[in-house]
């Protein structure tokens, strides 16, 4: 196991060991997900990034048992959620709702909005009928749309009203953390600004915590205090996004703010290059997955996977060379 104190106080959301394998052809196992920790504190917002294929989504569906993980714990304030508690855990799921990159895909185009949002509120909360349709009213408008919208169906709404729709049904049972799975991506670039601002606003008012999803770095320094980097299913760097922007120390975290269009990280860093691309997440070798792209690789880099390494101030790379030969 890789985990570091990364000192965020009281965890909301903790993961440890995360792994998840889809079996494919001719009897080979794609690791998608290959022991992957997290912690998320109350009300924080801790951003994953990597590039495509690294294995985001698969961490965030894996927990909230949208797929099933092939290993590892996952708890919600303390109480496990994976392994499978074996009694039913009344009120656990709750506590943890997601919000999905394209919500065209993720509305039931048979559902107005008023059913949309009272679905979650009849699966888990005790309340009456008029109770719940004073709550989807409010809702309604705490996500900027208004009561006319309630009898709208998916298809009479704009990209945005949909995302808006999504991030009602995931606050409705008022949750301690939400995932948002790249929450702007599919949207107009018009409107990818004002839900990023709905988002922080939600998050001001509720307290809520977020385990963000992205492949903008900008957003993710805009919106961020943590961020944790993946690469081929494990996290290669974790701190706090200042310090990681400042001074990343992962090649690949150098290499991906190297690649984003931000001149004012101010970084001394030399500019990394990888070379070709993400390498085959299908049979991993046992080594740093790096490895044949990394312009700073030893042969000690094919010797083992590493685990993170603890650089102080809550910021660890699973990097022995770069820790061993200080920039
Ligand atoms: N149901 C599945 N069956 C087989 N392989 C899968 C499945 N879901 C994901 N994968 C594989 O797992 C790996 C990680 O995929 P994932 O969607 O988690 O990446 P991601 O980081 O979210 O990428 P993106 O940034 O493109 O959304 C990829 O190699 C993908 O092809
Ligand atoms: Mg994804």
């Amino acid at each position: 196991m890789s985990f570091v104190n990364m000192s965020v106080g009281d965890a909301i959301l903790q993961v440890r060991d995360l792994h998840k394998i889809f079996p494919v052809e001719g009897g080979r196992r794609l690791v998608a997900v290959d022991g992957v920790d997290l912690d998320v504190a109350a009300g924080e917002t801790l951003a994953l990034v990597g590039e495509s294929g690294s294995g985001k989504s698969t961490v965030a569906r894996c927990i909230v048992r949208l797929i099933e993980p092939s290993g590892g714990e996952v708890t919600i304030d303390g109480t496990a959620i994976v392994p499978l508690p074996t009694k039913r855990l009344a009120g656990i799921y709750r506590r943890i709702q997601m919000v999905f990159q394209d919500p065209n895909a993720s509305l039931n185009p048979r559902m107005n909005v008023r059913q949309v949002l009272d679905e979650p509120l009849r699966l888990h909360l005790a309340l009456s009928g008029a109770e719940r349709a004073g709550r989807v009213r409010e809702l309604v408008e705490m996500v900027g749309l208004t009561p006319a919208h309630l009898e709208r169906y998916p298809h009479e709404l704009s990209g945005g009203q949909r995302q808006r729709v999504g991030i009602a049904r995931a606050i409705a049972v008022s949750p301690d953390i939400v995932i948002l799975d790249e929450p702007t991506s599919s949207l107009d670039v018009s409107v990818r600004g004002q839900i990023l601002g709905l988002l922080l606003d939600l998050q001001q008012r509720l307290g809520l915590a977020y385990l963000f999803i992205s492949h903008d770095l900008q957003v993710v320094q805009h919106v961020a205090d943590r961020v944790a980097v993946m690469y081929l299913g494990s996290i290669v760097e974790t701190g706090p996004v200042a310090d990681v922007f400042r001074d990343p120390r992962h090649p690949y975290t150098r290499a991906l703010l190297s690649a984003a269009p931000v001149a004012q990280w101010g970084v001394k860093r030399t500019r990394v290059r990888l070379a070709g691309e993400i390498a085959s997440a299908i049979d991993p070798p046992d080594a740093c997955r790096l490895v044949g792209r990394c312009p700073m690789a030893q042969p000690s880099c094919s010797a083992g996977k590493p685990s993170l390494i603890d650089l102080g101030q809550a910021h660890a790379v699973a990097c022995p060379v770069v820790v061993d030969r200080p920039t």
